[in-house]
């Protein structure tokens, strides 16, 4: 899908009979053509294509890393399987959250026996939970069948990494604890032809108290502005029309590079690009989101009517814990603003029910701030105790009945408000992204509002990747059904 001749050409140019080169991107070039050597002879010997799967779980991040290991795979000569059973099998693990976390051991252990049966099977994993100690013990220990173990620093290696396992015959691990490099210029193969997200930054350095991300993605770097739009300009000419930039804290982006620039003037840079249509971002942090974004935003042609801006609780004293460096006031003025500034703007947020020592009181202040902003949708979630995080040292955890019967009375307000401000469109013609044919009825499609709600209409698979204008007809809940005008 974003086959890219000249780095193919690159790649077909690297000479195999000298010593491979020490910088990047030009030494995983050399082991993705040593790669493909390996596994077109062993495709050849079987009389088969070997299969990959890339198996994603976590945040938008991990979905953009996923893209890159399949581009690189599929360069080594991998065709894409449909299931567990291909001869390529990678986990790409979410540790931000407990059940993310063990998620992932019931279904490696599905693969033990498949490894039996197919002896050119390669299980691999990487990802945010390979940056825990314990962790690779774990994997070490009780999981010896995983050929290749490495984390979130290194994910460009995956090429070389190969090569190791193929010559040592013996398991790979290999876990940076933090990096300073960005490699630039390697493949990635996209999931939709239409969109794509691309990375603006790494790492995170706000240490949110119950946050295990900083600890697993390392410090905070972003990328030049000159490589995010050269990475966007080369979509646009392959047919991308919308962009996702993708940081856990897009409003700090740029602070650490050589030449400073704001998130806001990285915008106005995109916005210039000819033939890109549609700009979204995130995550964005309340205390860094400035009067310039909201500017910028308010202005822009391009980017998109929606903002996901993370509250997390509504209680000063959570806020405090949690080091999130805002108040529930100064938070509902920024919201304020924001909508004096841009009256169709589209809120959506993440809160966490139960942190330690959340009391009646604490919560309530939460269901106010909800009331208040009343968001278009809200992602919920029960706190997790993540080892190694300074909240995981709290004395008084909240108790499972209390936080299930919080995040019960949450859920159903955040629905219920969510329902009434999605409903606000009925009757309007709005302009959609067409995305997808419809997964139960295909002969519908799918297509997403700038404000990022989905509009399901008649129409054909032609019209994917197309802008055109939608009459919303009826509101249903949290879509609309509409139709082509
Ligand atoms: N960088 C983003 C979010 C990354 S994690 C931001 O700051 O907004 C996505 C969401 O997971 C967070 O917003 C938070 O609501 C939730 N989360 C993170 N750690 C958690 C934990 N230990 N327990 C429960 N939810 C958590
Ligand atoms: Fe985690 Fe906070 Fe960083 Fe988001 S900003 S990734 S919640 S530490
Ligand atoms: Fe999970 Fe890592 Fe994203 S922990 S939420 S995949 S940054």
């Amino acid at each position: 899908m974003s086959y890219n001749k000249e780095l193919h050409d690159k790649i077909e140019n690297i000479d195999l009979n000298s010593e491979a080169p020490i910088e990047e991107p030009q030494r995983q070039y050399y082991y993705i053509k040593k790669a493909k050597s390996y596994i077109t002879a062993l495709s050849q010997k079987l009389g088969r294509p070997l299969t990959h799967k890339v198996v994603n779980f976590g945040c938008q991040m991990n979905a953009r890393d996923a893209e890159k290991l399949e581009g690189i795979l599929e360069e080594i000569g991998y065709v894409k399987g449909e299931d567990e059973d291909s001869d390529f099998v990678i986990f790409n693990t979410c540790t931000v959250r407990e059940n993310a976390n063990t998620k992932v051991y019931g279904r490696l252990g599905r693969l033990k026996p498949l490894k039996k049966k197919n002896s050119n099977m390669m299980i691999g994993l990487c990802g945010c939970m390979m940056q825990e100690e314990n962790v690779v013990e774990k994997l070490r220990q009780s999981y010896s069948y995983v050929d290749l173990i490495f984390g979130t620093h290194n994910v460009y290696k995956l090429a070389e990494l190969i090569v190791n396992r193929l010559e040592s015959k013996s398991s790979v691990i290999d876990i940076w604890e933090d990096t300073n490099n960005i490699v630039e210029d390697l493949p990635s193969e996209r999931k939709y032809s239409f969109k794509s997200g691309v990375n603006i930054m790494f790492g995170c350095n706000n240490f949110c108290s119950y946050c295990i991300v900083p600890y697993v993605r390392g410090r905070e770097r972003s990328r030049k502005s000159k490589d995010i739009i050269k990475e966007i300009q080369a979509l646009v000419a392959d047919g991308v029309v919308e962009v996702m930039l993708l940081g856990q804290n897009v409003n700090s982006y740029g602070k650490n590079l050589e030449e400073p620039m704001s998130f806001a003037q990285l915008l106005q840079e995109i916005e210039k690009i000819d033939g890109l249509k549609r700009i979204r971002f995130m995550t964005s942090h309340p205390k860094d989101l400035s009067d310039e974004l909201i500017a910028v935003m308010k202005n822009s042609k391009k980017i998109c009517k929606h903002l996901h801006l993370p509250v997390q609780a509504g209680s000063n004293q959570i806020l405090k814990k949690m080091n999130r460096k805002y108040t529930k006031e100064g938070y509902l003025e920024l919201v304020s603003k924001l909508k004096a500034a841009i009256p169709d703007l589209s809120l959506t947020t993440d809160i966490i029910v139960g942190f330690p020592e959340e009391t009646e009181e604490d919560f309530e202040e939460t269901m106010d701030i909800v009331k208040k902003v009343r968001y278009d949708s809200a992602f919920t979630f029960i706190y997790s105790k993540r080892t190694g995080t300074p909240a995981a040292a709290l004395p008084d955890q909240v108790s499972q009945d209390v936080v299930k019967n919080r995040f019960d009375r949450l859920l159903k307000e955040v629905q219920k408000i969510s329902a009434e401000v999605t409903k606000i469109h009925e009757g309007k013609v709005m302009e959609v992204l067409v995305e997808d044919v419809n997964q139960q009825d295909p002969t519908l499609m799918t297509g997403r509002l700038s404000n990022n709600l989905l509009v399901h209409f008649k129409g054909n698979q032609d019209l994917i990747g197309e802008l055109i204008n939608v009459k919303l007809t009826e509101c249903k809940g949290f879509y609309y059904a509409g139709e082509i005008v």
